[in-house]
């Protein structure tokens, strides 16, 4: 299955309803919202409140990508937020298992994401307790980055890992300079979400842009 998540950090969130409503048209399947704290991503953005602003916009699924330190004191605010995802960085958190545990109990589905230089190591005794691995293509804190190529060769072990533990229902999410082509290159080593900011909120025509990189994924 193929999900297409646009990021709002591109979006023009002086009009975030409008925003919504153009991607939801245009095809998007998920609204992947980047939480950022200025302290383990250079850059700050949106917090609890934000995804509660979304909630009230969309029917969609909201998919809500922590890049803060102590993730642990937020999934309470941002699962009562309406988050339906929670995505937490394997390096912000020391007691991984136990965290994700605590997404799940509040009903909601659990994520970890790796940067570019985290080896996949690092969910090895975690496969059972999760949805969603992401897999970040450029280093966190900022939309329109260059795609990494080097981070590709995690998502076919990654597969791996999750089937040989049983879990192949487990999504493999990728994130970060995320186009038509990049989108074709990921999903061949194994990813099928895709999480598109610039490339899809600065697209002439969103939903072009969205069935291009939906094609191009599922060509792969
Ligand atoms: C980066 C964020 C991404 C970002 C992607 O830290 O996690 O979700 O918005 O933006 P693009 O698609 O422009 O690389
Ligand atoms: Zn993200």
């Amino acid at each position: 299955m193929i999900i297409i998540a646009p990021s709002i950090l591109s979006a023009n969130l002086c009009i975030l309803e409008e925003e919504i409503k153009s991607i939801e048209a245009a095809g998007a399947d998920w609204i992947h919202i980047d939480v950022m704290d200025g302290r383990y991503v250079p850059n700050m953005t949106f917090g609890p409140i934000m995804v509660e602003a979304v909630r009230r916009c969309t029917q969609k699924f909201i998919d809500v990508h922590l890049m803060i330190v102590e993730p642990e004191r937020w999934i309470e605010p941002f699962a009562k937020a309406g988050a339906d995802q929670i995505t937490i960085h394997a390096e912000s958190c020391t007691h991984l298992q136990r965290t994700l545990q605590s997404i799940r109990q509040l009903g909601k589905k659990a994520g970890v994401a790796l940067n570019p230089a985290t080896s996949e190591e690092c969910i090895k005794y975690v496969l059972n307790d999760l949805d969603n691995v992401l897999v970040m293509t450029v280093n966190p804190g900022f939309a329109h980055q260059k795609f990494l190529q080097e981070p590709v060769a995690k998502i076919t072990k990654i597969r791996q890992m999750l089937d040989s533990a049983g879990n192949s229902k487990c999504h493999i999410q990728v994130d970060g300079g995320i186009d038509p082509k990049t989108a074709a290159i990921t999903a061949k080593a194994g990813a099928n979400i895709f999480v598109a900011g610039s490339a899809i909120f600065g697209a002439p025509d969103r939903a072009e842009m969205i069935a291009n990189i939906r094609a191009r994924a599922g060509k792969s």
